[in-house]
Order: C-alpha cells, then structure tokens, then sequence
C-alpha cells in the first residue's frame, strides 16, 4: 500500500432536529471510518454532510439557507462532495435534485448505502437513497461518538413511529417503529460507561412503546431501563420521549425504584382540549393525561414534569386554546418546548384538514403559552430554594469564568462556584436563588 492511500478524507457532519439525529451522525461517521475520519474544521471536510430535520417549515428553511451560502463554497473548492441526509433528505430528497450544489441524499434508513453512493458520486452529479426499511435498526454499527466534550450519550433503542399523529411528518421520515435489540442497546451502553460518559438517554420517538420479543418472553420499556440502570449504577439514566398513552404505572414504579433513573419524565400533551386531542389522533384524553399525572407525583412526588405542546392546530378555538393554558397551569409544568403548528405535506392533517388559523393568531397564542410558561418554571424553580440536590457538572458556565453549572437529576441547570470541578463530577448543593430558565447553587457537605 502507498502512504498516500493510508491517508483519509476529512469528513465533517452538522446535526439538525433531535436527539436521534446526534446518534445517526455518529452511526454515520462509523459507516465511514473506513475511509473517512471526522474533523472538527469545516474548512478542511472532503465530504460535508448536513443531517436534517423536517418536523417544522423552519427546520427545512435552515437547510435550504445553509445550502445557498454552499454555492460559493463550493465553487472555491471544487473536490468537496456535499451530502444532505437524514428527516428532509426523506421528505423532499427529490427537490435536492434540481439544486445542483447538492451531490447526495440519504433517508434515515439508507445510512449503510452512503460509500456506494460517494463511489457512484464520483461519476455521476447527484446520487440518493431514500428507501424506507422495515427492518434497518444499524445493529452491529457502534456509533462514533463525534463530541469529546460529553458527559451525556445517547442511545437509540426504537427506530420510527407507528402512532400517526396526524400534524407529524415522522412516521413518513422514519418510517415504521422498530425495537432494537436489547444486548445491543446493553452494548452500547457498556462502550459509552467505559469512554468515561457519566449519563446515558434511552431514545425514541414513542420510548415507552419499545418491546422485543425474546426465547424467554417479551421486553418492554420498564423491562429495559431495569436492566439499564441495574447493569450501570455509575450512570445517571435518562428517556425521552415518552407517548402518554403508554405511560403505565409499572413504568413509573420502575423510576420510582431506582435511584439512578433522574426524577424526570418528558411527556408531550401537544393541547389541552380533548376535540384538538382527537383531531391530532393522539390516543389519550386531557383526563387521561391528567391521570397519568396525578400518578406521576403520587409515585415520585419530587419528579420534574416538562412537555411539548403546540398552538394553531386546524380547527383550534380560542375556548380550545384557553384549554390548553389552563392544562399547563394545572400540571404546573417544570418547563415545556412550545410552537406554532406548521402545516407538512404529506400528512393526514395537510391532505384533509384546513390549516385555517391565521399565522398572526397562532403568533398571539403562542406568546401567552411562553408567558405562561415562564410563570410556571419561575415558581418551580423559586420552590426549589433552599432544597439541596445531587448536581452532575457538565462545564463553566457562560457568563462567568469563575463559575461552573451541571443539572439535577430533575434536569434543571444549576449554577454554583467553581472549585476546580471536572465535567462528571456529582456535587450536592443548596438552591439560593432562582430565574425562570436558572438556578443558583452552593455546595454543601450532604445531599
Ligand atoms: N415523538 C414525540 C415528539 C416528536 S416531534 C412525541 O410524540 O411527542 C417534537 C415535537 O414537535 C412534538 O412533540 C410536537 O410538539 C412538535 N411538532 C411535531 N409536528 C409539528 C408540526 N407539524 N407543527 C408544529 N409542531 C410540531
Ligand atoms: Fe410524531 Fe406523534 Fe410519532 Fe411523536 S408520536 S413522532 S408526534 S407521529
Ligand atoms: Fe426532526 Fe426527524 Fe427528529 S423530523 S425531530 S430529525 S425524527
């Protein structure tokens, strides 16, 4: 072999959209490390990869902003090869076509085909897969973790959605739910316990709807984050996102019981009132949900609750939006991520429902859910003070050098003094003051 084909190519990826986008990256660079190794320096990249998100419009406006400032990027540099992947690459992969600064597309589930389709790009102007899998889990591909700076891995064990809400655009990007196998989700786990991580996610769009059929029966959801969090004391255990319809008393029995599983449940309502629950097809009532909740702080009464929850859908009153206001006041969420509806072709809702909520409107409904909202994690936080809790420090803080934060196990950022922490470290620490997004924080002695 000549030195020169020892040397690899330079592969740079940048991550849209969620969390199991940071993990199919890091599946993706493994595919690659035959031939390419990952660089932290965009300008260096032989190969530039964009893994993409399609939940909402200005998801995919990014993209295509990026893409425009590519063109002149690429005329300077005519051997960089640029890829778009995964959820819009799945949506619109077509459309990227006629775009002529694209070379290549990959779906979600294509991810094992891309040094085919980088050899055949060597040829032709544009190449793409964007075939969905029933099967594809990327078993077997451990993934390359792509950040040294990580206390906190992820670990996808479900692949795609089955529920169908009829606002979202997943089950058509992801296609089917699928569970991964449970020695390989136990394999992965081990690798980021030994790479020095401190905290471990479970994930999934439906987290809570994994099972597996085995020679010795079935595992659910509880069944796997047992095992997780017996075989790894040392690791904080999170999962997200859980569907309502399956939160089971078993699931929250099973956080209840075990102290390394952080007191923390995301539970996306999506609105307050049952006619917009049925018109989004979510399976639950406002009731339901709020029974899962009561059971939540019956269990696990110092359990952090955050959600989803989106204005603007089709057909949504002002009665129903008063609805959904007064849902989030009595849950008296910890926090939530709040949007406006965005309308995605190709889901039930865009092929028969009128988006007929005007854009100013849904603008005016979702300020009062931020302001709301505000209002609820202000008070959370200010109940907190004078409450001591186990903080995992993750870095400095941004406005002061001479201050560190890390997060509770209830997932609330923390800031206290530095005393030559290490990212990892678990500090106990007192709450003394508290903004609406903040806390502030003083080591004591015990928890
Ligand atoms: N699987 C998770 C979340 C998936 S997407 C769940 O079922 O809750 C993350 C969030 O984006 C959703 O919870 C929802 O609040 C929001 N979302 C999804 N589709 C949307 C759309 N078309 N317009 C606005 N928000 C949307
Ligand atoms: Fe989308 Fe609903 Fe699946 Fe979540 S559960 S990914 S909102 S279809
Ligand atoms: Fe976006 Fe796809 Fe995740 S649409 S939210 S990147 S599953």
């Amino acid at each position: 072999m000549y030195f020169c084909d020892m040397i690899k190519k330079k592969l740079y990826i940048e991550t849209f959209g969620c969390q199991m986008n940071v993990v199919d990256s890091e599946v993706v660079a493994s595919i690659l490390q035959e031939e390419y190794e990952i660089t932290q320096n965009a300008e260096e990249a032989d190969l530039y990869l964009f893994n993409t998100c399609a939940v909402r419009e200005n998801a995919e406006k990014k993209i295509w902003n990026k893409l425009e400032h590519f063109k002149g990027i690429k005329k300077k540099n005519k051997r960089l090869k640029l890829g778009v992947i995964g959820c819009m690459a799945q949506h619109i992969g077509k459309e990227f076509e006629k775009d002529t600064v694209v070379d290549l597309v990959a779906g979600p589930d294509a991810y094992r085909d891309i040094p085919t389709l980088l050899k055949e790009s060597e040829i032709k102007d544009f190449v793409s897969n964007t075939e969905l899998s029933l099967t594809e889990t990327y078993d077997k591909i451990l993934p390359i973790r792509l950040s040294n700076e990580d206390i906190s891995g992820f670990v996808s064990i479900t692949r795609g959605c089955n529920n169908f809400c009829t606002y979202c655009i997943v089950p058509y990007t992801r296609g089917r739910e699928r569970s991964r196998n449970a020695d390989d989700i136990l394999r992965e786990v081990e690798d980021l316990a030994q790479n020095g991580y401190h905290e471990v996610s479970l994930l999934g769009q439906n987290v809570n709807s994994y099972k597996l059929e085995t020679e010795n029966g079935v595992i659910g959801f509880p069944e796997l984050l047992a095992m997780v969090a017996e075989k790894f004391p040392q690791l904080r255990v999170r999962f997200t996102t859980s569907h309502p319809k399956d939160i089971s008393d078993e699931l929250i029995q099973c956080v209840a019981d075990h102290k390394n599983i952080c007191n923390h449940i995301h539970l996306p309502v999506q609105s307050g009132s049952n006619k917009i629950l049925k018109a989004m097809n979510r399976k639950y009532t406002r009731e339901w949900y709020l029974n899962r909740i009561d059971k939540i702080k019956e269990l696990i009464p110092d359990c952090s609750i955050t959600t989803d929850i989106f204005c603007g859908f089709c057909g949504e009153t002002p009665e129903d939006h008063q609805q959904s206001l007064s849902l989030m006041r009595e849950v008296h969420f910890d926090s939530a991520f709040m949007f406006k509806y965005s309308e995605r072709e190709g889901t039930y809702a865009a092929k028969k429902m009128e988006d007929d909520i005007p854009e100013d409107v849904k603008t005016e409904r979702l300020n009062e859910l931020i302001a709301v909202q505000n209002d609820l994690s202000l008070e959370s936080n200010r109940a907190d003070i004078g409450k001591c809790f186990e903080i995992m420090i993750e870095g400095k803080s941004k406005r002061n050098d001479n201050e560190v934060f890390g997060r509770t196990p209830q997932n609330k950022v923390v800031i206290i003094a530095d005393e030559n922490f290490k990212p990892g470290d678990k500090v106990n620490v007192v709450i003394t003051k508290a903004t609406s997004a903040t806390m502030f924080g003083e080591k004591v002695n015990h928890a």
